[in-house]
C-alpha cells in the first residue's frame, strides 16, 4: 500500500500516495486545482494565500528550465476565503503565507478548513524571512498555539548552518506540529540569459532557485530534521522521477512535494510518479 495518514489533533488525512504538488505550483485558480484533482497526485496543497486577493508581481516572473527555475510571483493569490470555500475528493491542505503576522492569526480564527501549511519561508516578501528567526518564530508559534487547534505544518527554508537548524528543530520539538515541510526554493538566486539579461522581471531579476539544482540541499535537510524532530517530514526540492522520491523517503520523508516539474510538465507528471 501507497497510502500515508497523516495525523492530525482532531482528524487525520488519509493520503492514497504519498506524491503531492508543492505550494504555488499548479494551484492558484480553481482550474488548477481541479486539475490536481483529477489527476494521480495524492493530496493537493494551495498556492500560499494572503487575507485578501493580490495579483503579485510583474511578468515574467517565473523562469523555468531542466534543472533550475527562478521565481518571484510576489504571493499573487485568490484571497484566503476562496481556499477556504473549495472542496476536493482527496486530501487538500491550504497554505498560509505568513507576510503579516496579525493578519495570519486573523486568517486563523477565522479560516474553517482543518488543515493548514503556513509558509515561513517565502523569498519574495521583501520582509525577514521568519524561517531564518528562531526568536521570531518560536514567539509567533507560541502565541499560535494559545488561539489555534488547527492541524498546522510549516514549510521551512533551507537551513545552510547546523547550529540555526538545532534551534529550529527544538523549536519545532516544543510544538504540536503535524508536520514540517524541507525545503521552499532557496532565496536570493539570480539568472542571466546568454546577453546577461534578467531572466525574470521583479526585484532586479533576483528570487527564488528551485529544482534540480536544490536536491541535496533539500534531501540533507530532511536527514538532519528527521533525526532531531517528532513530527513527520515532507520533502520537497528537486524532484523529477520515481528515483529522487525513494532518495527523500530513504532520508525520512514521509511524503513528498513537486514543485519545478509539475510547472514543466504540468499534472499528468503524477501519472509517471506514482
Ligand atoms: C512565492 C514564492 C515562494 O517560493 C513561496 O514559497 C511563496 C510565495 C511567491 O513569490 O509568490
Amino acid at each position: 500500500m501507497n497510502q500515508f495518514i497523516l495525523q492530525g489533533r482532531n482528524s487525520n488525512l488519509i493520503f492514497k500516495n504519498k506524491i503531492l504538488n508543492a505550494s504555488g505550483c499548479w494551484c492558484t485558480t480553481k482550474k488548477e486545482l481541479k486539475d490536481l484533482e483529477n489527476s494521480n497526485c495524492g493530496g493537493i496543497v494551495s498556492k500560499s494565500c494572503l487575507f485578501e486577493k493580490y495579483e503579485g508581481n510583474p511578468q515574467p516572473r517565473i523562469y523555468l528550465s531542466e534543472n533550475v527555475s527562478l521565481n518571484s510571483v510576489g504571493l499573487a493569490n485568490e484571497g484566503f476565503k476562496f481556499y477556504d470555500s473549495l472542496k476536493f475528493s482527496k486530501p487538500y491542505i491550504i497554505s498560509i503565507g505568513v507576510k503579516d503576522i496579525e493578519l495570519t492569526f486573523q486568517m486563523l480564527k477565522i479560516i474553517k478548513h482543518d488543515f493548514i501549511e503556513l509558509n515561513i519561508s517565502c523569498p519574495n516578501i521583501n520582509k525577514p524571512i521568519l524561517g531564518y528567526d528562531p526568536d521570531s518564530l518560536d514567539d509567533f508559534l507560541e502565541r499560535l498555539f494559545l488561539i489555534c487547534d488547527k492541524n498546522i505544518g510549516l514549510k521551512l527554508p533551507p537551513y545552510f548552518d547546523n547550529s540555526l537548524l538545532e534551534k529550529i528543530a527544538n523549536i519545532i520539538n516544543k510544538y504540536p506540529l503535524t508536520y514540517i515541510c524541507c525545503v521552499n526554493g532557496i532565496p536570493n538566486g539570480l539568472i542571466l540569459d546568454k546577453n546577461f539579461n534578467n531572466v525574470i522581471k521583479p526585484n532586479d531579476g533576483i528570487g527564488g532557485i528551485g529544482g534540480s539544482y536544490i536536491k541535496p540541499f533539500g534531501l540533507a535537510n530532511v536527514k538532519k530534521f528527521n533525526r532531531l524532530v517528532k513530527c513527520p517530514i515532507i520533502g520537497c526540492g528537486g524532484i523529477k522521477n520515481k528515483k529522487d522520491i525513494e532518495e527523500y523517503f530513504s532520508v525520512g520523508a514521509s511524503l513528498v512535494q513537486i514543485g519545478t516539474e509539475l510547472m514543466i510538465k504540468g499534472p499528468k507528471i503524477f501519472d509517471e510518479l506514482f
